[in-house]
Formats: structure tokens, sequence, C-alpha cells
């Protein structure tokens, strides 16, 4: 007997569909690849970092699976266009846009310099809108599309030093709501991911070593407030941003869906 659906779960939920992530080369980005990879689809990575990229390729190849990459700073709309465009002839399609590319720049607002807040916004908001706007036509032109931006637990609230990122990942939220109403009738949905803290990246890495400067508190020291009691990992996240790419997602649109382990209740 089926109970509601008659959907049955496989293990290639990505089968046949092609997908671009930004920020692929490292972190979050790269276990997104690799997920979606492993769940069938063929991946195109975007990232400023041109070795990185080419070990994850290397990793996707490995497996099996069709890999492209191009190498482009999503902060420059030419640079982001041309990265898409390429790729979605490589791929030979495009159904799935992975927004995970972002950077991290501590400061208090009196303090934080001009340039790392522009960057801040160039890169995580600039960024996704170039990219997006460069991938749009294709989706549509496919008929439908998944687009996944990865925000923060820190665009739903302020935090000392975080005034910039925060700011930053909250218009990424604003941006998934506007984004889902424009796209719902060309069948493409957008939805957001807001994980928590997540280890084995270079921007926790290197967040690490600045909160250790600054005399604030690790992650490792954090762990006590996090109801699931660990960490996060690249993969809690890939997790559900491949859930949110398939099938299954399919009348989700303008969520944003916390990976915190509960972070967020706190
Ligand atoms: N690690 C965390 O705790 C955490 C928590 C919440 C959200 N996030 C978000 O997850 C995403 C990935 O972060 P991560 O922790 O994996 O960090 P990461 O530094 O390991 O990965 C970010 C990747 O983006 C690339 N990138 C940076 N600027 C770029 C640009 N201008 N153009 C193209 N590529 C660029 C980097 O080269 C890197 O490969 C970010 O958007 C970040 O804000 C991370």
């Amino acid at each position: 007997m089926t109970i509601g659906s008659d959907r049955v779960a496989t293990p290639h939920p990505l089968r046949g569909r092609a997908a671009i992530v930004t920020g692929g080369g490292a972190g979050i980005g790269r276990a997104i690849a690799l997920r979606m990879a492993a769940a069938g689809c063929a991946v195109g990575l975007i990232d400023v970092q041109e070795e990185a990229l080419a070990r994850v390729a290397g990793e996707i190849g490995a497996a099996d699976r069709q890999v492209c990459q191009a190498v482009a700073d999503v902060a420059d709309e030419e640079q982001s266009r041309q990265a898409v465009d390429r790729l979605r002839r490589d791929l030979g399609r495009l159904d799935i846009l992975v927004n995970c590319a972002g950077i991290l720049r501590l400061g208090r607002l009196e303090e934080i310099s001009m340039a790392d807040w522009r960057d801040t916004f160039r890169v995580n908001v600039d960024g996704l809108f170039h990219v997006s706007r460069a991938a749009i036509p294709h989706l549509r032109a496919q008929g439908s599309g998944r687009i996944v931006n990865i925000s923060s637990w820190l665009g739903k609230s302020g935090k000392a030093y975080y005034g910039a990122y925060c700011a930053s990942k909250a218009a990424i939220i604003s941006l998934t709501e506007t984004m889902a109403l424009e796209l719902a009738g060309d069948r493409i949905t957008v939805n957001a991911v807001c994980p928590g803290i997540i280890m084995r990246t270079g921007m926790r890495d290197r967040a690490e070593v600045e909160l250790q400067q600054l005399g604030l508190p690790s992650a490792e020291a954090r762990m006590a407030g996090i109801p699931l009691g660990r960490l996060g990992q690249p993969e809690d996240v890939a997790e559900i941003a491949t859930f949110l790419a398939s099938d299954a997602a399919a009348y989700m649109t303008g969520h944003t869906v916390n990976v915190t382990g509960g972070l967020w209740l706190q």
C-alpha cells in the first residue's frame, strides 16, 4: 500500500540533470558538487581558485561523472556571464544553479574597512546576482529549473563583528524570495539554505584564526550551544542542497532551510 505518495526514492535523484556550482573549489561548494555528482548529475564548477577547481574536477571525473570548470570571479559581471555560458555549452544543458561562492570579513561596523565592506557585498550579493542573471535564460529555455542559494543562519540575525556578512546573507534571503516569485511561472524553484557552524572549510579555518586573535569563542567552545551536540560538516549542507535540487522538492519555493543542528533555536 502506498501512503501519501507513489514516488519511490532513487539513489540517483539527479540522473540526467546538469548543475553549475559556484565556489565549487572548496568547502561546502565542493561537498555539494560531489554529492550532486553522486546523485547522477553532470557538474560545472566556478571558482577563483584554479588549482582547487582542478582538484575537485579530478575527484568528480574519477567517479566517472561529467564535470567541467571555469575560473571566474563572480563579483565580475562579464566573467560570470562568460563562465555560465561556457559551462552550459560544455554540459549540454542546465537544470540547477547553486550559488555558494562567498567570503567572510570580520570587524565591528565602526572599524571594518570600506574595502572589506564592499568586497563582502561584491562577492556575496553581486556575485549571486550576476551568476543568477546569466543562468536564468538557460534554465527558462530548459522549461524548468532549480536555484539553491547558500545564505547563513547569520542572515537571520545580527552578530557583533559579523555586520557586513550578516547584511549580505540577509540580502540573499530577500533575493531568494523575490526570485522565487519572479520565476515560479517558468517552473523554476528558488530556495536558500542557512548553514550553522560548518567545519572543514577554508572560511571556517580562517575565521577560527581571526576569532582567536579577537579573543572571541572558537567553534569548539560554542558546540555546547548546539542542541544536536556536534558541529556541522559540509556534507550536512550538501545533502539538503541536493534534496532542494531534486524532484522531491518540486513543491517548495521561496524557503530558507536551516541546517544548524538546532543552533538557530538557542
Ligand atoms: N563554513 C561555515 O560555517 C558557513 C556557515 C554558513 C554559511 N556558509 C556559506 O557557505 C558558502 C561556502 O563557504 P565555505 O565555508 O565552504 O568556505 P570556503 O572558503 O571553503 O569556500 C568558498 C569558495 O568560494 C570561492 N570564492 C570566493 N570568492 C569567490 C569569487 N569572487 N568568485 C568565485 N569564487 C569565489 C573560494 O575560492 C572558495 O573555493 C559561503 O557562501 C559561506 O558564506 C558557511
